[in-house]
């Protein structure tokens, strides 16, 4: 069987649950080889162990995406899986600590800009020498509606989410000259990141109807998209932010 993917390795962050894990899957039945990672060391195994299972090749590692020699041992593990060349890289991990802003203590503010922002340029630089200079070589950050239009209650998660945008469009203009394509999906899916809003009777209702197409997609919808940016079919777009959202954000 022929993948668009094949013969690809990749590094997907934050990829033991939710969009990583459906995004890993999607890559892998591709034909890419994945490095399935989390913070989280038993969630990223059992993703790699199903990918593994589906006949698709895979890795686990644990990695906290603010560590910079974790990312580094991590690169190096994603670009073994092939010829010691890393093709593809998606900054997937996310954490949410929702609050108003006068009750938003500043550690919850730092901790979700450093696993959004301080995490993706970690992993971004550590995996720069290895990255593919053929045209392959992709880095897929992952933004939010919240960084687009905002969020009542996260103030700390709009600020992260608007500093990735900047942060894919930074990297794209100066990882051009390497053939490197630098995009950003903002997704929305039902998750264990959004259960809570999913199961609150009025920011369900709420939040549902702001969604046009009136429904959360399940995280294998989203990967598609991935799958997209990371394929040679979108080797001409770059520094670009894509909704996968439902509508949420026209
Ligand atoms: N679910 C949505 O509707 C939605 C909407 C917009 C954006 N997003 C973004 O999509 C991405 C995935 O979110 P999800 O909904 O799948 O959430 P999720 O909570 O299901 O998955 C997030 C994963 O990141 C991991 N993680 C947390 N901190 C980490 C760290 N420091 N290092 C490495 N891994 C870490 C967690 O262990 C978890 O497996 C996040 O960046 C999130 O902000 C999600």
């Amino acid at each position: 069987m022929h993948g668009r993917l094949d013969g690809r390795t990749a590094l997907v962050t934050g990829a033991g649950g939710g969009i990583g894990a459906a995004v890993a899957e999607r890559l892998a039945a591709d034909g890419a080889a994945v490095l399935v990672t989390d913070v989280d060391e038993h969630a990223a195994q059992v993703v790699a162990d199903q990918i593994m299972a589906a006949g698709g090749t895979a890795d686990a590692l644990a990695l906290d995406v603010t560590d910079a020699a974790q990312a580094s041992e991590a690169v190096t593990r994603a670009a073994a899986l092939g010829d010691g060349i890393l093709n593809i890289v998606v900054n997937n991990a996310g954490i949410i600590r929702p609050a108003m802003i006068a009750k938003l203590e500043e550690p919850d503010f730092r901790a979700v800009l450093e696993v959004h922002v301080v995490g993706a340029y970690t992993v971004s630089r550590a995996a720069l020498p290895l990255l593919a200079t053929d045209g392959t070589g992709r880095i897929i950050n992952v933004t939010s509606a919240a960084g687009l239009v905002g969020t009542i209650g996260q103030a700390n998660y709009g600020a992260a989410k608007a500093a990735v945008v900047g942060l894919t469009k930074s990297l794209a203009k100066e990882l051009a000259r390497s053939a490197i394509t630098v995009n950003a999906i903002a997704p929305l899916a039902a998750t264990a990141m959004t259960e809570n809003i999913r199961t609150h009777e009025k920011l369900a209702a709420q939040t549902l109807a702001r969604i046009p197409l009136g429904r959360w997609a399940e995280p294998a919808e989203i990967a598609g998209s991935f799958a997209f940016f990371a394929s040679d079919d979108a080797a001409y777009i770059t520094g670009q932010v894509l909704p996968v959202d439902g509508g949420t954000v026209i």
